[in-house]
């Protein structure tokens, strides 16, 4: 392999394994840890949905289906995103199925990218992001906004703009947001969207997949406000607990839409048949299947909320997803992958560095609270003890 070594190509050289998974794993050994680590549902996925995805084994539902996904399984998301977000999609023209919001993502940025690029990612983000842009051949730019609580505001987007220019090809939003949980508002919804169409050539991508999770109030759709630069990715991962089953969307216009099918053709050819059928069943028939796991997120949220900010940790409140994004306070020197390495051998308590999130989440840890209580009970236990007895 030693002349091979040399010839890979550039930028898969340039990317490197999630910082999450790597971090996870280091720790992942030491005996008695209780992680509260990995962003996804400790739930089970409803019971009538493993009933319909069973049955379509048993139906011989094991065939390729259309590159856009079963056309009932896109009018059952068409009317999930009228009835739950206030925005229409047509099922034929403007909706793709894909292998989870991951998928999505990708094929959305290799429909849009050309080389040179710049892509403005707002900071903290979602790991993902950063080595698709780079795998696109374009420029990440972060958009630092851990200074406005996490939120993302007109003026940042303005400023970049000003700086970056004519090769900003797209923003990828994300809200709920991982890592920090933070979510917007109607009317901030609304400011980001009038602050886009001034820059009629930018793409938004706007990451909804934690949509069904958002505590107070309800999500509001970038569709809904800019429909026509948006490419909206979401899924059932988290809203129907099915990371596994790797069912995800584009909901975009339809001249938008005819471009990615063509990339995620090529990339998955479909999504399986097996979920897609699973899927049809969660969207027509579970299409409130999150609401008691929103309860009982909400209840670990604020239970986590209220100890750790007793502890002395800031925490700019989170209204979704199942995140905690935690500073560390200011009598711990150590910087975020220290500490939580610290935390992980003398508390045996796993949560992620900030930096893990990109550099403006350096001096922060995430906890996942997607984990049950008694174990979240636990760790705040265990933090608590270190936090007494290594209080400088
Ligand atoms: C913000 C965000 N987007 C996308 C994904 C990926 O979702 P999927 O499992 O549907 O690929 C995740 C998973 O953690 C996420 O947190």
């Amino acid at each position: 392999m030693t002349a091979l070594n040399k010839l890979f190509n550039t930028q898969t050289q340039e990317i490197e394994i999630s910082g999450i998974r790597v971090f996870d794993e280091k720790i992942s050994s030491i005996e008695g840890l209780i992680k509260l680590t990995l962003g996804q549902p400790d739930f089970p996925t409803p019971q009538h949905v493993k009933d319909a995805g069973i049955a379509a084994i048993n139906n011989n539902m094991s065939f390729y289906t259309g590159m856009a996904g079963e056309l009932r399984l896109r009018t059952a998301m068409s009317n999930f995103m009228k009835t739950k977000y206030n925005v229409y999609y047509n099922p034929e023209t403007e909706i793709l199925t894909t292998v989870g919001a991951t998928e999505a993502l990708a094929s959305a940025l290799l429909t849009i990218l050309n080389p040179g690029d710049k892509v403005l990612i707002p900071s903290p983000f979602f790991s993902l992001y950063e080595p698709l842009v780079i795998l696109g051949r374009a420029e990440p730019i972060y958009i630092d906004t851990s200074e406005n609580d996490f939120i993302l505001s007109p003026n940042m987007i303005e400023q970049a703009m000003e700086e970056h220019g004519d090769r900003v090809k797209a923003v990828i939003l994300n809200y709920p947001t991982n890592p920090t949980g933070v979510t917007w508002n109607q009317e901030e919804v609304i400011a980001i969207a009038d602050t886009l169409k001034n820059y009629p050539n930018l793409f938004a991508i706007s990451d909804e997949i934690y949509s069904e999770l958002v505590y107070e109030g309800k999500h509001i759709s970038l569709g809904e406000y800019l429909f026509d630069q948006t490419i909206v990715i979401n899924g059932l991962s988290k809203s129907h607990a099915m990371t596994g089953w790797r069912l995800g969307f584009t909901l975009a216009p339809k001249a938008i839409t005819q471009q990615m099918i063509k990339v995620h053709q090529y990339l998955v050819t479909s999504a399986s048949s097996i979920t897609q059928y699973a899927g049809i069943e969660a969207l027509e028939n579970g299409m409130d299947d999150a609401l008691p796991m929103r309860a009982e997120y909400k209840k670990r949220r604020d239970y986590i909320y209220e100890i750790m900010s007793r502890l002395g940790f800031e925490i700019a409140k989170p209204n979704g997803a199942f995140y905690i994004f935690a500073k560390i306070p200011d009598a711990y020197t150590q910087n975020s992958f220290d500490f939580c390495y610290d935390l992980a051998v003398k508390a045996k308590i796993g949560f992620i560095p900030g930096v893990a999130f990109g550099k403006a989440g350096e001096g922060y840890i995430r906890l996942s609270y997607a984990s049950s209580m008694d174990d979240i009970k636990e760790v705040m236990t265990r933090l608590e003890t270190y936090m007494k007895t290594t209080k400088v």
